[in-house]
């Protein structure tokens, strides 16, 4: 199929684009490249520049060759980020879905697959977060998220399309290989903030909060789920809409949470680092734990999480970091 990935040029979205290449699909890239970069698109995928809120970036992307479906990526993704500018999430999150999904009904393009996240719960009352959960974010990522997996339903309930959102928890970890992975300047993310110290980037890392119940050491604890099993249940999600099931919501995460503590103590041994941290306050909208139950995305899509653990996905981050100090340094 040909698929076009908006944000393909990002942290998520380049491992998706390589997995879709890997499936012997036909890939098109729509990213502004104001966080994605050039450099993890492979030379010979278009790559057009532009935002999902510009029809005309769309046409373009478009043109390569009729497009079967949509995997969307393009996203601001920072929860702290979200609470300083909510304009410019409900803007790039919300309004230029919105334009996405429209466009997409203008063009009979028949599917999309859309990257949601945790976020959208909130502070969950239970300790494994199943789709059953009553989404109550408290930021602004996770609201504009929630906006638009909420649409894609309406949508699909009118006939006009038909879309899955896949709430990935925390993505982590990089391409086995060591060409893709997170480059954001500056990090704002635990795992490239702690191996941002290793690799001498920052003095050391702070640790938001102590306190938070539910954690085994007070410290946030979240699931991190490698980047390249993500990037499998994109597929497996595209595979089961081509097949003309209706789209749905599935939760992505390995139902283990590690503590801000752990990722810290994990990443010293396998860096060989210190990695200097303090104790500050909690940082705005970020709940104390968040664990996914996976098994819906299991038993209906049939993905089985290969990579994830925390061991690996740092490992697979480190490789990523060392080999590339400065990033795709463009
Ligand atoms: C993780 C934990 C922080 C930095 C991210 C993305 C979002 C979504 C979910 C997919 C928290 C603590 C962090 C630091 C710290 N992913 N922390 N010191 O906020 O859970 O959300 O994953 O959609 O895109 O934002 O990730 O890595 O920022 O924080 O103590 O310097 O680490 O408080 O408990 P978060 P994160």
């Amino acid at each position: 199929m040909h698929v076009l990935v908006t944000g393909g040029a990002g942290y998520v979205g380049s491992n998706v684009v390589l997995a879709l290449l890997e499936a012997d699909h036909r890939v098109t890239v729509l990213d502004d490249l104001s966080s994605g970069h050039r450099g993890a698109v492979p030379r010979d995928v278009p790559l057009v520049v532009g935002e999902c809120g510009d029809t005309a970036a769309l046409d373009a992307a478009a043109e390569v060759a009729d497009v079967d479906g949509v995997m969307h990526m393009a996203a601001r993704t920072s929860v702290g980020e979200s609470m300083e500018r909510p304009d410019l999430y409900y803007d790039v999150n919300l309004a230029q879905s919105l334009t996405l999904l429209d466009w997409m009904c203008a063009r009979e393009v028949g599917w999309i697959i859309h990257s949601s996240t945790c976020a959208v719960y909130g502070i969950p009352a239970t300790q494994q977060i199943d789709e059953g959960v009553c989404p109550r974010p408290i930021n602004a990522y996770g609201s504009t998220k929630l906006a638009v997996d909420r649409a894609i339903r309406y949508y699909e309930l009118a006939g006009a399309l038909r879309g899955t959102s896949l709430r990935y928890f925390n993505a982590a970890g990089a391409a086995a290989d060591g060409t893709l992975g997170e480059d954001k300047t500056p990090a704002s993310n635990l795992i490239p903030r702690v191996l941002g110290v290793a690799l001498g980037h920052y003095p050391e890392v702070t640790v938001f909060g102590d306190d938070y119940e539910g954690s085994p050491d007070g410290t946030g604890v979240r699931d991190y789920v490698h980047v390249g099993d993500l990037a499998d249940a994109h597929l497996l999600a595209m595979d089961a809409l081509a097949a003309g099931k209706t789209g749905d919501v599935y939760n992505l995460g390995t139902e283990t949470g590690s503590s801000v503590t752990e990722v810290i103590e994990a990443a010293r041994r396998i860096t060989a680092h210190p990695i200097p941290a303090r104790t500050g306050p909690r940082r705005a909208g970020d709940p104390g734990v968040l664990v996914a139950s996976a098994d819906k995305a299991r038993r209906e899509l049939g993905w089985a999480p290969s990579r994830s653990g925390l061991e690996r996905v740092l490992e697979d981050a480190w490789r990523w970091h060392r080999a590339h100090p400065d990033g795709y340094a463009e």
